[in-house]
């Protein structure tokens, strides 16, 4: 990849606790961005359940914050639970105040990259499917691979940092696939 190129990326994570595992995992991608992307974490937290009568009274200021965020990144990066073997309502929301009109949506056109922590035995493989589908759905282009499924995550994700070395290896490697994807799709990968 050229010296020169200098990629935003969107990043939520689809948990509002302190000590999430996925918000721990964000930060781990910040840390392992290749230099040619840097990651800006946006938090949920304010951001309220999609309500029709709160969209026709204007977005919400979290809610415009969200979808500049994303409108103005070159990608967006996910990283989700999983919830009853789907994806939790706060990254589903995230999707879904994102994927409104007016068009083109923060979501159009936008890739996306996802990933997940759990404690569980899956690595979120449930929910990334979703969460693919969805974003697939509103327009965004999802890289295909390699996807990163995080499993046991208690033992890789501690006191908020990712200690584990082949999950970082697997980690940076997404980042810096998804780097080379974006470029492609971008003015910058045109012919
Ligand atoms: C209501 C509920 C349902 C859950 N269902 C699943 C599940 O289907 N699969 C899974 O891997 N983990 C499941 N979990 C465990 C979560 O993965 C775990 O709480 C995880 O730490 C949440 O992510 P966070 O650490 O980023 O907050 C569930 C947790 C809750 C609260």
């Amino acid at each position: 990849m050229r010296r020169d190129v200098n990629l935003r990326v969107a990043g939520i994570a689809g948990s509002l606790r302190v000590d999430s595992y996925n918000r721990a995992l964000l930060a781990a991608c910040v840390e392992l961005a290749p230099t040619a992307l840097t990651i800006e974490p946006f938090d949920l937290r304010e951001v309220p359940l999609y309500d029709r009568d709160l969209e026709d009274e204007g977005f919400p200021e979290a809610v415009t914050a969200l979808r500049s965020a994303i409108a103005t990144a070159d990608g967006l990066l996910i990283v989700t639970p999983e919830t009853n073997a789907g994806l939790p309502a706060v990254t589903k929301n995230a999707v879904d105040w994102a994927s409104r009109r007016p068009v083109p949506t923060p979501l159009d056109g936008k890739p996306a990259l996802v990933m997940g922590a759990t404690p569980g035995r899956l690595g979120t493989a449930l929910a990334q499917a979703q969460l693919r589908g969805s974003l697939a759905h509103a327009g965004a282009i999802v890289l295909p691979r390699p996807q990163v499924f995080i499993s046991a995550a208690g033992e890789k994700l501690v006191d908020g940092v990712l200690v584990d070395d082949e999950t970082r290896e697997r980690v940076a490697a997404a980042l810096a696939a998804f780097a080379a994807f974006v470029v492609r799709l971008g003015p910058e990968g045109s012919p």
